[in-house]
């Protein structure tokens, strides 16, 4: 039996995962379904951290021993240790299930095959998927993927950039460069990551809310300002939104040791989170610090969204691990304009591109 006759399987169990997007952090999506004479007889996938696991779920669904024959389907390698839910392995054996259909193996190198490797020995033929199908069910865990390989967060950045590279009409100014479909594929993503990270230059001119506003309802994930000498919080005047809006107890600056008293006061008055870092002369202190500062926070991935100040620090430190790229077909042309390294520049691998409305978004891993 090959993968091939499974993709049907496996892709609806894709979508299932897909129905826990943004809620299972730091586990992974998992989407399973039991098929039985060519029909899905039950489905399950992760809610969120805690929650039982996918496989479980559709053999509960199930809710009966499954007829011989049955083949289960499940995105990502059945787990085959203890941690706050008994291994899947286990259920699975239990169950008396012969055939598994695998997505993606375990990320983790301490027990990637380990679990495929149990069901084999106990005699289960276990088939694994391989090509665009394997490279989605792994790509849909992102996050998890790289949190888990490297115990660090997944710092991926977000440019919108025109067909001549440049990401602002004039330097400060805020421009419009993207249309309404790749908005609304920024707001999905904004929805995946536990948390989004902009520039002080961006909150001063763009104003953003930095939430992410879906047909579905509105979501605010952690909002993390990069503002070494608190230059976006005024002295006078309206406070930005991430500072006054409803969700203001969700943002987090990160600041310089030693900036303004003052206007720390008055963001500690607004109810806003702050933090500091050892910063250079001019104010700004390591991505590399502030990717640990992350990691004690328990964020375990950050959507950046620029502005250009920012992004030039990802580049150039090697700190970023994922870029999404959406390049519109308009021209901005002063002379000004601040631009983004050519996109040729970034050695992507995992790449894959898709239009949304006159806007081509290409995403890929940095190597
Ligand atoms: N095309 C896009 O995808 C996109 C996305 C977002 C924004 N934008 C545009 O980009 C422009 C804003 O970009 P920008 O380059 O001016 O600003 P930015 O990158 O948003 O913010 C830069 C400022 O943030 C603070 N900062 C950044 N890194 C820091 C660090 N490591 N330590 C401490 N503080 C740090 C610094 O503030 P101080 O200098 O005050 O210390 C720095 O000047 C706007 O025009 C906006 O519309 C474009």
């Amino acid at each position: 039996m090959n993968v091939a006759s499974h993709e049907h399987y496996l892709r609806r169990s894709l979508e299932l995962a897909r129905a826990a997007w943004g809620e299972t952090h730091p586990n992974p999506m998992v989407g399973c379904v039991i098929v039985e004479d060519s029909q899905v007889v039950a489905e399950g996938f992760h809610a969120r951290a805690g929650a039982p696991h996918a496989e479980v779920m559709a053999l509960a669904k199930l809710g009966r021993a499954p007829k011989a024959g049955a083949i289960l389907c499940v995105t990502l390698e059945p787990c085959s240790t203890h941690g706050r839910t008994p291994p899947c392995v286990k259920a699975i054996l239990d169950s008396g299930i012969s055939i598994v259909v695998v997505g993606a193996l375990d990320p983790n190198p301490a027990h990637a095959g380990h679990g495929l490797d149990l069901l084999r020995q106990a005699g289960v033929e276990v088939i694994e998927a391989d090509g665009d199908l394997a490279a989605d069910c792994a790509d849909l865990n992102m996050i998890f993927n790289h949190q888990v390989v490297t115990g660090e967060p997944f710092f991926s950045l977000k440019l919108a950039v025109t067909a001549n590279g440049k990401v602002a009409e004039r330097p400060g100014a805020s421009s419009v460069i993207t249309g309404p479909e790749a908005r609304a594929d920024v707001m999905r993503w904004r929805r995946l990551f536990p948390a989004i990270a902009v520039g002080a230059g961006t909150v001063v001119a763009d104003d953003p809310q930095l939430t992410a506003r879906l047909p579905e309802g509105t979501w605010c994930p952690r909002r993390i300002i990069l503002d070494g000498k608190l230059s976006s919080v005024p002295s006078k005047g309206n406070f930005p939104k991430v500072y006054s809006d409803d969700y203001r107890a969700s943002t987090l600056v990160v600041t310089a040791v030693g900036s303004s008293p003052s206007r720390r006061a008055m963001l500690a008055e607004a109810g806003v989170t702050l933090s500091e870092l050892p910063a250079d002369e001019s104010g700004r202190f390591p991505i590399a610090d502030l990717k640990k500062l992350c990691a004690k926070e328990g964020l375990t991935g950050v959507y950046f969204e620029g502005g250009a100040i920012v992004a030039r620090q990802l580049l150039d430190g090697g700190a970023l691990d994922h870029l999404f790229w959406y390049e519109s077909p308009k021209l901005f042309d002063k002379e000004d304009a601040p631009a983004a390294p050519p996109l040729a520049s970034f050695s992507l691998h995992g790449k894959r591109s898709i239009q949304f409305g006159p806007d081509l978004l290409t995403r890929g891993y940095l190597t």
